[in-house]
């Protein structure tokens, strides 16, 4: 990451985390006083103010190209996520810090309310990708590549990549740099999800080169029409992924 995304970042990362504090203390002093307004603070719009300035206002990503649209996944990804960065198998400290001590059911609405949204979707990459790297990004994620073992990221992710209930993301309207770090942390061991671990399984089989085409050719596709997550189907899935139980 450059060093301006980084300080930039940080200042995001301070501004929310102050919004944070404010909230908190502003939640004692209503608790303290039992006073009518409590009721209006604790609201879901409330604990979510401190999501918005990295995720938007409704979940459809800023236009850093790091932080993640987070809108219309499957509540069950997003609270597998949450509970993920508060118990240390993902990493990126302000998430590990804002979610640090909330309680599963806390988490639970905030990944439904999230689920639910609908925002429209910003305009897909157009950075210049040559033809090579995007013809071997779209076999990755359309067909696959059975020599290396890696199936057809469609399979799961569903045709309109859209995902699929309850456990599997949407890949589209995320950008190739926050798909590309993720393929890598799964390298690398950094991200975890439950065992079996098949996205550990797929891209630990990916080179640096897989890596780039296929996180380049997701991020041009446009959204289909509805960008409802498909419901599950175990059949289809080419390996068993323990998010998906
Ligand atoms: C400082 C910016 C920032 C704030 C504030 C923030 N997030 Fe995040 N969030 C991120 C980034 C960046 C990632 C991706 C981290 C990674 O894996 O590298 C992320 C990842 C996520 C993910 C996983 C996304 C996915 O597709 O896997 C969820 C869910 C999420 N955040 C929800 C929340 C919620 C809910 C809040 C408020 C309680 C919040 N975030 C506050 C920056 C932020
Ligand atoms: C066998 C099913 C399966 C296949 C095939 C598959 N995935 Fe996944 N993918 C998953 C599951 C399950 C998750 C969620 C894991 C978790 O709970 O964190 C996931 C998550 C992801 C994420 C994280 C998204 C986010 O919002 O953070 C990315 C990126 C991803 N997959 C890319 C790919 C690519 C690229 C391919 C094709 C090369 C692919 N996947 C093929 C099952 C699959």
């Amino acid at each position: 990451m450059k060093n301006v995304d980084r300080s930039k970042l940080f200042s995001v990362a301070l501004r929310s985390l102050t919004a944070v504090a404010a909230m908190t203390s502003a939640l004692a002093l209503a608790q303290n006083e039992a006073i009518a307004s409590f009721k209006v603070l604790d609201s879901l719009e409330a604990r979510v103010q401190g999501c918005v300035t990295c995720h938007g206002q409704s979940g459809q990503g800023t236009s850093n190209v790091y932080f993640p649209r987070i809108a219309g996944k499957p509540a069950g990804y997003l609270y597998n996520q949450l509970v993920a960065f508060r118990d240390g198998k993902r990493h990126y400290t302000p998430m590990n810090y804002l979610v640090a001590y909330l309680p599963d059911p806390y988490l639970r609405e905030i990944a439904e309310h999230f689920a639910k949204q609908r925002p429209p979707f910003a305009t897909p990459e157009q950075t210049a990708v040559d033809s090579q790297t995007l013809d071997r990004g779209q076999l990755l994620a359309t067909v696959g590549d059975s020599q290396k073992g890696v199936p057809a990221c469609v399979t799961c992710h569903g045709a309109g990549l859209t995902g699929m209930n309850p456990g599997i993301p949407g890949l589209v309207g995320l950008r190739s740099t926050y798909i590309a770090a993720q393929l890598t942390r799964w390298r690398t061991g950094d991200r975890r999800a439950a065992e079996p671990d098949c996205m550990k399984r797929i891209a630990t089989r990916l080179s640096d080169v897989d890596v780039t085409a296929v996180s380049s050719w997701l991020a041009r596709q446009a959204p289909p029409a509805d960008p409802s997550p498909e419901s599950s189907n175990l059949v289809r899935m080419p390996l068993a992924c323990g998010s998906q139980r």
